[in-house]
């Protein structure tokens, strides 16, 4: 098996920082030595990768992306070939998908369909989490069976979107009481749908029909109110673990935290979106141009502290993980079929490229460690979700791996860096530090020197185990 030494960078990990090289043997991390010793030891690497002057990280997980996701009227512009490459492009190493169950459909059925969607197709490794859309008996037995033998371990649920994915709270404890017996961890989409429905009908029939009236039908109340409701359903669930996705809004958050300080099992993400977008800056631009920008949970107000307090939830934990919630749309056709009615934009946008890079960000601009940054962009998430060999530089683990240059720049943009299948970025001009030097795929070099390496095919499907907070 051919063996890689990327040499002369400083390893960061979630717990500290050392110049240390990092050997791979085939398709995983064989040792990580002292700076140049190497040679000392009798090794001679088929290749050397220079990380001089820069960061040797973990590849990133992504734990929430949508390829493909038929929603809003179309299907996700990103399909996993797409995606997946993209992925690669911003150093992102797995992602996790999601099969999706709704009402009448067979928890199984969907998955198998969701496998041979994605065989084949993917840069990068991936794993699947399973939306549950209709609980009874059926749709009970198959989670545990998916927990038990398909490696499917999480399951996301819908207190939004009424008649699409929405579960109720009877179904929604149901299918939590089985999740706290399996062992399983329950996702959730935190807001309060039936509320925001007659919001969104009071609105349009005001005659405020634009972009922005997205957000302002989704009022932060609505997400932590469900955010608190979610929270006392798992705990009479038997304090089944709780993930709480896509955060966007303090009151949710303190909701979060408050649980945490009770010691409920209770964890979230936010996203980058969350933390660099607004209304005004963003959703609220004049014409249709908001719509880009329509997702749900929705951007809130630059004005209310709610990116200050995120900033501040990363960096103690009450936020474990930064995802993308990648859904891109594109504006034509898609995004499109909302002209004159915000409420028929399909919700989601792209950036499964730029996660690491936007946090990364989050580093220079001194709101998180470069420790924390790793911790909460690869290895959590990889503990969270029971990726075992991921999100780690150490013997054994997989050797995916994401070379970082720190004093390089990234200007993202349609005519910059972009390689997701959108007409449009939701990052367009951003500048931001650092880039992407040198990425691995299980010791595959994907991108290097700006060139893609990688191929479709190469993503493998991963089992995988129990959560590894609780388990
Ligand atoms: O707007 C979003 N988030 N679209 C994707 C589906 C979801 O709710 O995660
Ligand atoms: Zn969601
Ligand atoms: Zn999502």
């Amino acid at each position: 098996m051919a063996t890689t030494l990327i040499s002369g960078g400083t390893v960061v990990s979630a717990i500290g920082r050392r110049e240390a090289d990092v050997l791979i043997d085939g398709e995983s991390i064989a040792a990580i030595l002292a700076p140049g010793h190497a040679a000392a030891y009798g090794i001679t690497p088929d290749s050397v990768i220079d990380a001089t002057g820069k960061y040797v990280v973990p590849g990133g997980v992504d734990a929430h992306v949508h390829m493909s996701l038929p929603f809003g009227g179309t299907v996700s512009a990103d399909d996993f070939d797409t995606g997946s490459r993209a992925a690669a492009w911003g150093g992102v190493t797995t992602i996790v998908d999601f099969a999706s169950q709704t009402v009448g459909l067979d928890v199984r059925d969907v998955l198998a369909a969701r496998h041979e969607e994605a065989a084949g197709e993917c840069h990068v490794d991936y794993a699947f989490h399973q939306i549950i859309g209709d609980v009874n008996d059926e749709s009970l037995k198959a989670m545990t069976d998916l927990v038990e033998n398909e490696g499917v371990t999480s399951f996301k649920m819908f207190m939004a979107y009424p008649g699409v994915f929405y579960s109720d709270d009877g179904q929604i404890l149901r299918a939590m009481q089985n999740t706290s017996e399996s062992g399983g961890l329950m996702m959730m989409h935190a807001e309060n749908g039936i509320a925001i429905d007659v919001l969104v009908a009071q609105s349009l029939a005001r005659g405020d029909s634009d972009p922005k009236y997205h957000s302002y039908t989704r009022p932060e109340e609505l997400e932590s109110e469900a955010t608190h409701r979610a929270i006392k359903l798992a705990r009479v669930a038997g304090n089944v673990p709780l993930y709480i996705v896509h955060m966007s809004a303090s009151e949710a958050l303190e909701e979060v935290s408050r649980a945490q300080h009770m010691g409920l099992n209770v964890f979230a993400e936010t996203c980058p979106q969350y933390l660099y977008l607004s209304i005004e800056d963003h959703l609220a631009q004049p014409g249709f141009e908001g719509a880009k920008w329509v997702c749900s949970t929705p951007l809130r107000s630059k004005h209310e502290h709610h990116q200050k307090d995120l900033w501040k939830g990363l960096r103690m934990n009450e936020l474990a993980v930064v995802s993308t919630d990648h859904c891109p749309f594109c504006m034509k056709d898609q995004k499109e079929l909302g002209l004159g009615d915000f409420s028929k934009i399909p919700n989601g946008m792209g950036g499964v490229e730029h996660r690491m890079e936007l946090i990364y960000q989050g580093v220079v601009m001194g709101e998180m460690t470069l420790e924390r940054w790793v911790e909460t962009c690869c290895t959590t998430p990889a503990r969270m979700f029971g990726l075992d060999k991921k999100g780690v530089l150490e013997p054994g683990a997989d050797a995916d791996v994401l070379v970082w240059d720190p004093n390089a720049r990234t200007k993202i943009g349609v005519d910059d860096k972009h390689h997701m299948a959108m007409d449009h970025s939701s990052y367009e001009g951003f500048e931001v530090d650092g880039k992407v030097d040198t990425v691995l795929s299980r010791g595959r070099v994907m991108v290097q020197n700006d060139e893609y390496l990688g191929a479709k095919g190469h993503g493998k499907f991963v089992k995988r185990t129990l959560s590894k907070y609780l388990h």
